[in-house]
């Protein structure tokens, strides 16, 4: 099929202008007020709201726009018991793995896959060996690309008022057999998404104590990674003090 011709992408441009002040404001706090939520209220999503952020994520930038998502809307409650158990083995053979921090680590809770009203399985497609752009020397990209749809969702659910939650802790191949995925697809994310009663005041891991946020200064270097940042030379705690 013949192309149509290419378009002179600086003819017509949206204005470069700044967010007005509340406009921008909204942005960072969606930013900094979205947590990684495990504990839902059940409730619903309505399919509009639902729609909007599929459509967010859909929006997302990808690798050579090769948007390399799928997303399987988990609607059959057998189903959703068959990936909860998934990831219930999953937890069990990662405790074992965390060796002496096992006991800590199962008193986590790591989802809340049988409580939020929706519950969406993010795959990456099948094919995608074909999209060579941008993934040459770096095929993970479409994982990344995948990753940036993943968080325009957490983000738009935090406009939405409803609260996330992305579980990794799953054998793919028992979560791919269950959804019926072709060879060559992988899921990467089981999302719960819903109603919550609140979202953490900080990301959960570090009110258990498990992790700590990273000083900002300590993750920004000029030039080599062995010199850090004259941004933040004269606040090494200048991470807390914007109040990130
Ligand atoms: C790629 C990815 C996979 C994750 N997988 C899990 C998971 O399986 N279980 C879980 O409880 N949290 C999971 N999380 C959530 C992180 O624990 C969480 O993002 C982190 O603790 C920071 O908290 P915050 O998202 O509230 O800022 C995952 C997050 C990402 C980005």
């Amino acid at each position: 099929m013949a192309r149509p011709p290419p378009v002179d992408p600086t003819a017509a441009t949206v204005p470069a202008t700044p967010f007005d002040a509340v406009q921008a404001g909204a942005v960072y706090r969606a930013i900094f007020e979205r947590r990684d939520m495990r504990h839902f209220v059940g409730g619903q999503v309505a399919p509009e709201v639902l729609r909007r952020l599929l459509h967010a994520a859909h929006h997302a930038p990808s690798v050579g726009f090769m948007q390399p998502w799928g997303f399987v809307r988990i609607t059959q409650p057998a189903l959703r018991q068959r990936l909860h158990a998934a990831v219930e083995a999953e937890r069990q053979r990662t405790a074992e793995a965390l060796g002496e921090q096992q006991d800590a680590f199962m008193r986590l809770k790591v989802e809340g896959l049988l409580d939020a009203a929706e519950l969406l399985a993010v795959v990456l497609r099948d094919g995608r060996e074909r999209h060579v752009f941008g993934r040459r020397t770096l095929p993970q990209m479409d994982l990344a690309s995948a990753a940036c749809a993943i968080q325009n969702l957490w983000l738009a659910a935090r406009a939405e008022g409803l609260g996330m939650g992305w579980v990794s802790l799953f054998e793919p191949a028992e979560v791919a057999a269950p959804l019926g995925l072709p060879a060559g697809a992988e899921p990467i994310a089981l999302l719960c998404l819903g109603p919550v009663a609140g979202y953490y005041a900080e990301p959960m891991l570090a009110q258990q104590r498990w992790a700590r946020r990273e000083a900002l200064a300590a993750c920004v270097h000029d030039d080599a990674w062995d010199r850090p940042s004259a941004l933040f030379a004269a606040d090494a705690n200048a991470d807390d003090a914007a109040g990130a």
